[in-house]
């Protein structure tokens, strides 16, 4: 598990930030490591891997995964809602802008930002499933261990973290700090 630290570069949030969790090094030395082996995994095929960016926080890491494959990939995009997440209900999701083509017969990575309690990218998994494709998979950049209640076949993990709510990288808290280079953690007088 990654540990925090208390260096923060300079960054237009001022003191909103408390510590940064994953510094852009090592960030982009990870997500090149798991863009790789996703490569390897998928050289040779006839068609073009699909990569499956879940909106709005995977953004940035499709943006560097798929610069850093070396095999032809191309981007869908898709966008969910997760209502009720709580540890006594399942959590209802809710698709708020589908994939704009069709994806049966082909090889489709999802790129998740975070998995927390895991209700979202089991729904997404579920789901994409009855859409037919040739092959489904999921990487996500970070994971919260202690928080997943629901089972989610993950390929590829790039960082287990701490249950703290982290912000940067693409991951907001409401819709600020996405702009972020790396992955931080807030204060906590910005949610009190
Ligand atoms: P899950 O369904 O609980 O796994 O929720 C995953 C989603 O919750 C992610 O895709 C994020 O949008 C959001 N999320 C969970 N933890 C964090 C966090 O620490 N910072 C920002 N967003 C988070
Ligand atoms: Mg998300």
């Amino acid at each position: 598990m990654i540990a925090k630290s208390a260096d923060v570069p300079d960054n237009c949030y001022h003191d909103d930030v408390e510590g940064v969790l994953v510094d852009e090094a090592t960030l982009h030395a990870r997500i090149a490591e798991m863009a790789k082996a996703a490569s390897d995994r998928y050289r040779g095929e006839d068609e073009d891997t699909i990569l499956l960016c879940v909106l709005k926080g995977a953004t940035y890491f499709i943006a560097d995964f798929a610069r850093a494959m070396d095999i032809p990939t191309q981007m869908e995009f898709m966008a969910l809602s997760t209502y009720g997440q709580s540890a006594e209900s399942s959590g209802t999701v809710e698709i708020r802008m589908d994939l704009t083509r069709d994806i049966a017969g082909r090889n489709v990575i999802i790129l998740e930002d975070i998995i927390e309690s895991g209700i979202t990218l089991h729904w997404l998994v579920d789901h994409l499933k009855g859409r037919g494709p040739k092959s489904l998979e999921v990487v996500t950049l970070l994971r919260k261990p202690e928080a997943v209640e629901r089972d989610v076949e993950t390929t590829d993990i790039g960082f287990d973290i701490p249950s703290d709510f982290v912000v940067g990288y693409g991951l907001d808290y409401a819709e600020r700090y996405r702009d972020l280079p790396w992955v931080g953690t807030l204060r906590p007088s910005v949610y009190s």
